[in-house]
């Protein structure tokens, strides 16, 4: 039995292209902070029946969200040469149902629960690499605080994953502001990749995605909360502009992800230091300094569309963590 929790993380400067499908390695690096409020806790056991199996929030699961699981853990597993089927139970600390469910801290916590129950001791970079094949923002999450994805070169898997920004002179909060009903949209594999294949702007958007991690970490380092404001935001939005100019276009915005992202400007406007992204869904986050996250998220809360707003510090890396098994529930 080995138990792992993991945070999701939220990009500043966003992931969205791949150069490998097959070794889901990504066509530029990224920028991340990893968020307390979103946490994940996995449980693998190893056991000698024919199937595995996997648990979340309490639901089986089958078809293709088990079938990505299992083909993860063969990844550990194979190599390990041992047989044994798996049972995995995963638990969110956050608000299921919301589309908030993120793959990053699944596939985070899972890469350090399974590589301990299968005996496989990995280093943090060699855990960051495994999560990786999960899912791109996933290997982020091993890491606390800042965190930037190394895209790394060629067919090479070993040579993209994430590292800790150790001199971030910035501290951000997030206020994540869930809006928006109805169908999911395309999810962020789907959407990536119908993006690559059919948007106009997607070599443009991978280029400047490139200059502007750079630019962001340059921010970071010089306690520059304009310039991070606004490569953050310009992120943020040509992601979104090259999704939109994909054939058909993805959408993800809804009127109420514009709303919450006009009372960010206008917060903005009126002195406070916070900024905005939206990730593959209609959710706004706002980044600001800890010190202004209530006034962010009491602004936000007042927003019509808003449902519910999360509130979030910085959070740690995946780590082992105590079972909860013969225990209440998820500590
Ligand atoms: O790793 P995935 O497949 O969950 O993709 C993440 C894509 C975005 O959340 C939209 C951007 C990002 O960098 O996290």
């Amino acid at each position: 039995m080995a138990a792992a929790t993991a945070c999701a993380n939220i990009a500043l400067v966003k992931y969205w292209g791949k150069r490998s499908s097959a070794l889901n390695l990504p066509a530029a690096g990224s920028l991340s902070l990893t968020l307390e409020a979103l946490s994940t806790h996995t449980e693998v056991e190893l056991h000698d029946g024919d199937e595995d199996e996997l648990v979340i929030d309490g639901r089986r699961m089958e078809g293709r969200p088990l079938e990505r699981v299992r083909a993860f853990v063969d990844l550990v597993r194979l190599p390990a040469a041992d047989r044994r089927r798996v049972r995995i139970t995963s638990a969110n600390a956050f608000p299921t149902g919301a589309g908030l469910a993120s793959s990053a801290s699944a596939f985070a916590a899972l890469a350090v629960a399974v590589s301990e129950a299968f005996g496989a001791g990995r280093s943090s970079r060699a855990l960051s690499v495994l999560a990786r094949r999960g899912s791109g923002s996933a290997a982020r999450s091993i890491f606390g605080g800042f965190v930037e994805m190394v895209a790394g070169e060629g067919d090479d898997s070993s040579s993209s994953y994430a590292r800790p920004v150790l001199d971030a002179r910035i501290e951000l909060a997030a206020a994540i502001a869930v809006t928006g009903s109805g169908p999911k949209a395309i999810g962020s594999t789907e959407g990536m990749e119908h993006t690559r294949r059919t948007s106009p702007y997607h070599e443009v958007w991978i280029a400047q995605a490139a200059r502007d991690l750079e630019l962001a970490l340059r921010a970071l380092r010089a306690s520059d909360l304009d310039a991070l404001a606004e490569v953050s935001e310009g992120s943020c939005l040509a992601m979104h502009a090259d999704a939109m100019a994909a054939r058909p276009g993805v959408v993800y915005f809804q009127g109420a992800t514009l709303r919450a992202i006009e009372t960010v400007r206008r917060l903005r406007r009126s002195g406070v230091p916070v900024f905005f992204t939206v990730d593959a869904g209609p959710h706004v986050v706002a980044f600001t300094p800890p010190e202004h996250l209530e006034k962010v998220a009491a602004a936000l809360e007042a927003e019509e569309g808003v449902a519910r707003v999360i509130r979030s510090r910085a959070g740690e890396g995946a780590r082992l963590v105590e079972s909860w098994v013969g225990r209440e529930g998820p500590p």
